[in-house]
């Protein structure tokens, strides 16, 4: 499953992808409104530092608007990928950028129905957004479930994107399920290196080390 960062921070997105983490980044309004300088920069600014697809998200909520802003955002880097909603205009629009050769990513996927018919528009990806739908008490991994199953049966070529990721958990899920990727924010992927047992180990290993060395002083790193 590959992994993408969920934000626009560019020094998150750094950080994990020297450490070969990152295959690509999704962002949205919310997350772009977090950050200092202007929307664009910031776009350009992530599609230098990863060599992958970064989503860009689109704020108007009409065909000719989203596909005006689609064109200007596909400009900015040849790994842009255009955000839109799944809304009525949204799959209209879905349908004029995927046809331009401008991959999309259809958001705000709350059910796999919503899914399926993105996939129809011409979506190179589908988002379903997980924690949002546990918050309202439903169970989100089941509309990835869905739509994995949906992808295998009918050879879909969008890929599932699992966002809305609260914990470590729900990326493990979705790998089991055989999602194409999970979007996490940066504290989630730091948390997936954690283990109390490998600090433990590690401190043990170490001060063993320096006894060792105490004791035998031929004994050298
Ligand atoms: C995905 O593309 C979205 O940006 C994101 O995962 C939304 O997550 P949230 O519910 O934590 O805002």
């Amino acid at each position: 499953m590959k992994l993408y960062l969920d934000t626009a921070n560019i020094g998150w997105i750094r950080k994990l992808n020297q450490m070969g983490l990152v295959d690509g980044v999704t962002t949205n309004p919310t997350l772009v409104s977090k950050e200092p300088g202007e929307f664009e920069e910031i776009i350009k600014t992530i599609c230098r530092e990863v060599n992958g697809p970064v989503s860009a998200e689109v704020v108007s909520t009409d065909h000719d608007g989203m596909v005006s802003e689609a064109k200007q955002l596909s400009r900015l880097a040849t790994n842009v990928v255009v955000k839109i909603p799944v809304i009525p205009e949204g799959l209209k629009a879905t349908k004029t950028v995927s046809s331009l050769g401008v991959p999309v990513n259809v958001t705000l996927v709350f059910s796999a129905n919503q899914g399926l018919l993105a996939a129809k528009a011409g979506a190179s990806y589908i988002s379903p957004f997980i924690g949002r739908l546990d918050d309202i008490g439903q169970r989100g991994m089941e509309v990835v479930e869905d739509l994995v199953a949906i992808k295998k049966n009918y050879g879909l070529k969008a890929q599932v994107l699992v966002g809305s990721i609260r914990h470590p958990q729900h990326v493990l899920e979705a790998a089991k399920i055989g999602a194409d990727i999970s979007t996490m924010p940066p504290d989630i992927m730091e948390k997936m290196m954690q283990h109390p047992l490998t600090d433990s180990g590690l401190k043990r290993f170490l001060d063993d080390w320096e006894k060792a060395k105490r004791a035998k002083p031929s004994i050298t790193v």
